[in-house]
């Protein structure tokens, strides 16, 4: 949520700083704003909209000389919290006296009190933001140390932050410091790059260190020196990222989101290889952690995530109680720590987040944590804040997702649940012979994919009859439920249609009084348990004068003649299937919202990476 950049090193810093944020603006694209030091004052420039904005405003308002010649400078692609997406209520920040400069992500919750507070002292705000609070605030406490000033002012405030500070006084540092928001520091040759995500360094080096929670760095050209809030030196290793620059470009795609769709057949073959035993009918995921006694005493998994994440672990549920004879089930993550969670060290918690930055996931984690509970995580991004807090878990290798829209880490994280389902299962019920053929079922998931991609354009012509309507519901039965769920999810942001998802027999417990003539009923009719009993209510929802858009399995020709259009998946297993049949309803999504003229990859009020309450 909102994106920052800071370099420091060589000549054209403001090039460096604004194509960090392009790389950034997925985070947050409501507003952005550059700040460099130039002749020994704080420059800047901010714009509401998009860093395209930003950047044609910069080269307006700026001499050719001063874009070129800085050294130093911060920036930030903001998602507004405080006050309206307006170029006022932009970052930087500046301090009373206009030396000093701020960029922030997170909320500083006692902002009022302090802004009280440094107003009796003669402090005058521009902005709605906590923002500019914080920054008078260093201001307030700069007696000619930087570093000192921000380490005071930290102490002073509650809230999370990630930050980084420029002064004109002191033109051969930023500081930057972290607290529940997070913040990587790339170590570049003569050049320093510091970020709120690794894609905006990978361009410069591929060497970075991940502050924790409380640390505060100074950065220069050539050096990191980190220290706690108490000025106590810490040491953080330096870590490699791996990550290839191009992975975060589009690649000739119109949008992300249609290049992460058909991306999965690799993404998956990634987070698949090297983890299925065929030996002993299992997987091997060693990041879990955990001995072949353990597995077997768990009493319970408790699946935490949101959106998405949370989606996936719906299909989780279904997959360790189908696989492995456990109890598991779901929790939203923003409401785990607001119950009283009863948790033991026989309870596996799993925490599962793209990001791996997502607050409440992260918050719900720590209270997992403070249970007892064994806990680990599910992550995309290599280092993230809950990856490295659980110290245990897998990363599903799917590679950067810029798009909004999650689309191949749900099927990555699906891939994953069902293996570590398949091995729990192998320590209590599941036979060796069972597990094989899952195995190779799985093995086979980025081949299934690939078999609906091929559909694309079909799935595009179909997408012209949904597409001028407000309103639609999907439906469906078993692991088909949460696929319903995430179909309608991947729809109502990209296309702004209404939709919602419904297991397909509770549609008639309320929700059938909306039907009209002509709404859309996207219906997951797939060749799985259940299947009889979904076309039964899609025929309650024919009758009321719905229009059915069918997901059905390949060959099932006599499910197909009971919808207006189909859209097929491969047969495979009912947990399999899911993964297939989400992909149709991305590139359904993808179409719709397409027709319709939408901003795909930065949907409206949306950010990637949700790191507030
Ligand atoms: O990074 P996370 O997986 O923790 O993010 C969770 C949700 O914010 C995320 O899945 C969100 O729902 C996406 N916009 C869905 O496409």
């Amino acid at each position: 949520m909102c994106g920052i950049v800071g370099y420091i090193g060589k000549a054209g810093a403001t090039t460096v700083l604004i194509n960090g944020l392009r790389r950034l603006e997925y985070r947050g694209y409501d507003s952005a704003g550059v700040a460099i030091i130039d002749d020994d004052r704080i420059v800047i420039s901010k714009s509401p909209g998009k860093v395209a904005r930003l950047n044609d405003k910069t080269h307006a308002d700026w001499d050719p000389t001063v874009f070129q010649r800085a050294i130093a400078g911060i920036a930030h692609t903001r998602w507004a919290t405080h006050g309206p997406p307006t170029e006022v209520n932009a970052h930087p920040h500046l301090d009373q006296s206009g030396d000093v400069a701020l960029v922030h992500n997170g909320i500083i919750e006692n902002y009022r009190a302090l802004r009280a507070r440094l107003e009796g002292l003669g402090h005058h705000f521009y902005s709605e933001t906590d923002t500019e609070v914080l920054a008078h605030l260093i201001g307030e406490c700069n007696k000619g140390d930087l570093f000192q000033a921000v380490c005071d002012a930290l102490h002073q405030v509650s809230g999370t932050f990630g930050i980084a500070v420029l002064s004109a006084n002191e033109p051969d540092r930023i500081i930057t410091a972290r607290r529940g928001s997070p913040i990587v520091i790339g170590v570049g040759d003569g050049e320093t790059i510091i970020a709120s995500d690794s894609s905006a360094i990978v361009a410069h080096t591929q060497r970075v260190i991940y502050l924790d929670d409380n640390d505060i760095a100074i950065v220069t050209a050539d050096s990191v020196e980190i220290r706690d809030l108490n000025n106590v030196p810490v040491t953080r290793e330096i870590a490699e990222l791996n990550l290839d620059a191009a992975a975060a470009e589009k690649g000739g795609y119109d949008h992300f989101m249609l290049k992460e769709i058909h991306e999965q057949p690799d993404t998956l073959s990634n987070t698949i290889r090297g983890r299925l035993d065929f030996d002993l009918g299992s997987s091997v995921l060693a990041g879990m952690g955990t001995s072949p006694r353990e597995l077997a005493e768990l009493n319970r998994v408790v699946l935490l995530g949101c959106g998405t994440s949370l989606h996936a672990g719906l299909v989780g549920e279904y997959a360790f109680e189908d696989l492995a004879d456990i109890h598991a089930e779901v929790q939203q993550a923003a409401e785990f720590r607001y119950r009283n969670p009863i948790l033991g060290s026989r309870d596996l918690v799993v925490a599962i987040s793209q990001s791996g930055e997502t607050a409440d996931t992260l918050a719900a984690v720590r209270e997992a944590n403070q249970k007892g509970a064994f806990v680990m995580s599910l992550c995309n991004v290599v280092g993230s804040t809950i990856a490295r807090e659980t110290g245990r878990g897998v990363y599903l290798h799917a590679g950067p997702e810029i798009s909004v829209a999650s689309t191949k880490a749900f099927t990555s994280q699906v891939a994953v649940l069902i293996m570590m389902a398949l091995k729990l299962g192998r320590g209590r019920r599941y036979s060796r012979e069972d597990g094989i053929k899952l195995g190779r079922e799985i093995e086979s998931i980025p081949t299934l994919v690939a078999r609906v991609l091929r559909q694309d354009e079909h799935i595009a012509k179909i997408a012209t009859t949904y597409a001028n309507n407000e309103h639609a519901f999907f439906i469906g039965r078993g692991p088909m439920y949460p696929v319903a769920l995430e179909g309608a999810l991947k729809l109502k942001e990209i296309s702004y249609i209404h939709a919602e998802g419904y297991h397909a027999a509770e549609l008639k417990h309320g929700p059938i009084a909306l039907l009209e003539n002509g709404t859309p009923i996207i219906a997951l009719a797939v060749d799985i348990p259940g299947k009889d009993k979904t076309l039964g209510n899609i025929e309650e929802c024919r009758a009321r004068g719905a229009r059915i858009l069918g997901i059905v399995t390949e060959g099932d020709h006599e499910t197909a003649e009971c919808m207006d259009d189909f859209i097929t998946i491969p047969s495979c297993h009912p947990l399999v299937a899911t993964i297939p049949a989400v992909v149709a309803l991305q590139l359904f999504a993808y179409h719709v919202a397409r027709i319709r003229g939408c901003e795909i990859d930065q949907p409206r009020n949306l950010a990637k990476s949700v790191t507030v309450e």
